[in-house]
């Protein structure tokens, strides 16, 4: 029989590509993916819990999709992800129209949970195995975009930064085997994908457990695949940045020049705090040797603030070290407290008011220095991947340069997929609009 299958994907890149793999589980079980609620047989919530206003949002969208509970008696409600692996059982307490909660760790198990709850109809549990084996093979995901496809080579994190909740909700580093990497970037390949982007919640870690190929290695092997247009990967740790894998992007062909190389913060007594394990020095140092082996390289990174323990004279270092580096763009973030994490108990919080002020000021800056560092593409000619048409406007295409900048340009003949090269004659912060030449 056919059924309706609808996913709602919160949080990360990888939670993105995991909905990818559970929409492909499920076709197996007669599940097509549907783009409404009110056609669905089954919904289901991948979540995030990385801060409070996630966990916000998402509660609120499951009291809401409870009136679809009513419309259709036969509907499947399921909670996987992030929060689900945090909050269990009290997820189906607090909400009774939710009818399974499965953890990251047993996606696995997905199928099995959903024929189950199909023939029984019993609410269901299990958060039970975090690091968890996830067994990917014979996993063909359906993916959302067509040319760019996300590929994870590793799940979980070991580093336990002291504010952040994902080693507690995804478990201990696990990597793939190359074989598996290799043969699904061969399957989207031949599906016409043209950019591979592979997943971890710090890549350099890659391969430490498996203890063959290291992230260097792996990345040089998938450089040389036939027909590749270009590769990225994310996130990297600076901790452990190695000089092989900067000589291999340097040398590599298919290897984009973006690394998105999260900070943090700019002051050496926060970073111990945090539990970063490098000083502003360290992170300094790395960026100048990866801008001295790659000089087209884009920089970009993450940065909290208001963690326990911020003074003014933390926050000022950090907007010097804005200036120093010069990144390209930061996603920047207010510091938020994860129950379970060690910086709850850490003295010093910061208000409210001085959080927002730091953040306002924080943003300025980087702005600022991502528009000039934009001003300098002005009338340069950027190799584009055409990705397809805006949103707002039907005529005109986006699409990313090998930086990981976004273009935006009147269409001609060219079709999603494309490489063409567009002339930027105009540029803001966070785009580069520009004509196809
Ligand atoms: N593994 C990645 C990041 C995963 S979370 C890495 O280490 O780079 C993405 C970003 O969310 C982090 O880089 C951090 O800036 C932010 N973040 C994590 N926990 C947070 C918290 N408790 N409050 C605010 N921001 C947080
Ligand atoms: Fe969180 Fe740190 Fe792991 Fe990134 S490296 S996921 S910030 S603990
Ligand atoms: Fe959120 Fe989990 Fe990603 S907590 S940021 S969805 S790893």
């Amino acid at each position: 029989m056919e059924k309706n299958l609808k996913i709602l994907t919160y949080g990360c890149q990888m939670n993105v590509a995991e909905s990818e793999r559970m929409a492909g589980q499920l076709k197996k079980i007669g599940y097509t993916l549907t783009e409404n609620f009110s056609d669905a047989d089954l919904i289901l919530i991948n979540t995030c819990c990385v801060r409070e206003t996630a966990e916000e949002k998402i509660y609120g969208k499951i009291g809401e999709l409870k009136k679809y509970k009513f419309s259709n008696p036969n509907l499947i409600l399921g909670i996987v992800g992030c929060m689900a692996q945090k909050n269990g059982e009290n997820l189906l307490k607090n909400y009774p129209h939710v009818d399974f909660v499965l953890g990251t760790g047993q996606r696995g198990e997905l199928l099995n949970v959903v024929k189950n709850f199909e023939s029984a109809r019993k609410k269901f549990v299990d958060v039970s195995n975090v690091s968890g084996i996830i067994d990917d093979e014979n996993i063909f995901p359906i993916r959302g975009g067509k040319i760019s496809a996300f590929v994870p080579i590793m799940y979980g994190c070991n580093n336990f930064c002291t504010y952040c909740i994902v080693p507690y909700v995804r478990g201990r580093e696990r990597s793939r085997q190359p074989e598996e990497i290799f043969s699904e970037i061969h399957d989207a390949i031949q599906n016409n994908f043209k950019e591979i982007t592979l997943l971890g919640q710090n890549v350099n870690s890659y391969g430490k457990d498996l203890k063959t190929k290291n992230f260097a290695e792996l990345l040089s092997e998938i450089d040389k695949f036939p027909k590749l247009e270009r590769l990225r990967f994310m996130t990297s740790h600076p901790k452990d940045l190695s000089d092989d894998l900067i000589s291999v992007m340097a040398n590599g062909k298919k290897i984009c020049e973006h690394i998105h190389l999260p900070v943090q913060y700019g002051s050496n007594k926060i970073l111990q705090k945090m539990n970063r394990v490098y000083t502003v020095e360290k992170y300094l140092e790395l960026v100048k040797k990866i801008r001295e082996k790659i000089p087209e390289i884009s920089l970009t990174t993450d940065l909290i603030v208001g963690f326990p323990g911020e003074t003014d004279d933390d926050f000022k270092k950090t907007l010097e070290f804005l200036e120093k580096v010069q990144f390209d763009m930061a996603f920047t973030f207010i510091y938020s407290e994860r129950s379970g994490t060690p910086a709850i108990n850490f003295d010093g919080k910061v208000d409210d008011e001085t959080k927002h002020k730091r953040l306002d000021e924080l943003m300025k800056l980087q702005n600022k220095i991502s528009l000039e560092k934009n001003l300098k593409l002005q009338g340069k000619i950027v190799e584009v991947l055409v990705e397809g048409e805006s949103k707002t406007d039907k005529n005109i295409f986006t699409g990313r340069t090998r930086t990981n900048k976004l273009v935006l340009f009147p269409h001609k003949s060219e079709k999603i997929g494309d490489l063409v090269n567009v002339k930027i004659n105009q540029v803001q912060t966070w785009i580069l609009k520009g004509e196809i030449i």
